[in-house]
């Protein structure tokens, strides 16, 4: 029977436990014997590499977060612990890896595979929706609602005060989530690093509709911007609007995975195992275009990542301020 292990590597998400609990259950189907590595790249090289049975997935569809847990591994950086690592693995005679991650996690994955020849399909996992060559990361959906029902609970608050409201959205230097949420919470600002904005050019346009009976506001700003309080004083000294910043945080990272994560957990690991199974071995499994695509490593992590020109579009015909209304 060939062996199959799966590790979460990198930033967890909401989506991660049902793509652990199909990863189970279509190894079986395939009749392959599925372990679990926990940990991430840490478990690999301090051998916390166990088999996963039915058992272990039992429940698990409706929790975010990661039953093997996930870490950020320096060591694995290093090639005597991927030596150890791949050491590991060969002792349990698995020589196939699903790695659910960001780039990172796979630049890694790439000197793994061409120091040790171990079989890998990665799946594109991390809230920030920055991975080249995809257009979808597991678990953007999730935080996606996360983050809407947090800016839609600070809404009430705001409108019942006169208040302007600066919510940091994470998304490390990408500005995909603060972006996404910001066109539908219906924000009056959204700050993110690929659209420069001068935000004193809003001055105008904001005493204009103070005046005509704006009593709050709802900012959004992109974690990488690390302007937040900035963007507070302007509303207190420029406008004379009393101001809050909210920085959501990790509540981001969890909850309930949407229905959209569950399948495309589904559809992600099923893709992979079909593809170690078939002998394509060192790729990553992409949702661009509507489709399922399998690209190599150098495709997708070597080249950053550029948010999408539409929604850059949409993005600059809502938020700059030479668009705002008076
Ligand atoms: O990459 C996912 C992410 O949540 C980013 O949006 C954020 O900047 C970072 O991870 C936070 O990392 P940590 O959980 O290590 O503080």
């Amino acid at each position: 029977m060939d062996k199959i292990a799966i590790l979460c590597s990198g930033g967890d998400v909401s989506g991660m436990n049902p793509a652990l609990k199909r990863f189970v259950e279509y190894a079986y189907a395939k009749n392959m014997q599925p372990f679990f590595v926990y940990n991430g790249y840490e478990g690999l090289i301090d051998d916390k590499i166990h088999e996963a049975h039915y058992e272990d997935v039992a429940g698990i569809m409706t929790r975010g977060g990661t039953k093997i847990r996930s870490a950020r591994s320096e060591r694995f950086k290093e090639s005597k612990y991927r030596a150890l690592a791949a050491e590991n693995l060969r002792q349990k005679g698995i020589t196939k890896l699903v790695v659910l991650g960001g780039d990172g996690s796979f630049r890694g994955m790439e000197r793994f595979h061409d120091e040790t020849g171990i079989a890998f399909c990665g799946i594109p996992s991390t809230i920030d929706n920055d991975i080249n060559g995809t257009d979808y990361c597991l678990g953007v959906d999730t935080a996606l609602n996360v983050i809407k029902n947090a800016i839609d609970s600070i809404r009430d608050t705001a409108s019942s005060f006169r208040r302007a409201f600066i919510i940091e959205i994470m998304g490390r230097n990408c500005g995909y989530l603060a972006l996404v949420s910001a066109i539908t919470s219906g924000a009056e600002m959204c700050l993110i690093p690929e659209i420069p904005i001068d935000i004193h050019e809003y001055k105008e346009c904001f005493e204009s509709q103070i005046r005509k009976g704006r009593d709050y506001f709802i900012a959004i700003v992109s974690e990488g911007l690390k302007n937040a309080d900035d963007v507070a004083q302007w509303f207190e000294k420029d406008l004379g609007f009393e101001s809050r910043v909210s920085v959501l945080g990790h509540i981001q990272r969890g909850g309930n995975p949407s229905v959209f994560d569950r399948l495309m957990a589904y559809q992600f690991v099923t893709h992979a195992i079909d593809a170690l199974v078939t002998g394509n071995n060192n790729s990553i499994i992409c949702y661009s275009k509507s489709h399922f695509n399998f690209k190599s490593i150098t495709e997708v992590a070597l080249h950053a990542y550029h948010l999408d020109e539409a929604l850059l579009t949409l993005g600059r015909e809502q938020f700059a301020p030479s668009h705002c209304q008076m």
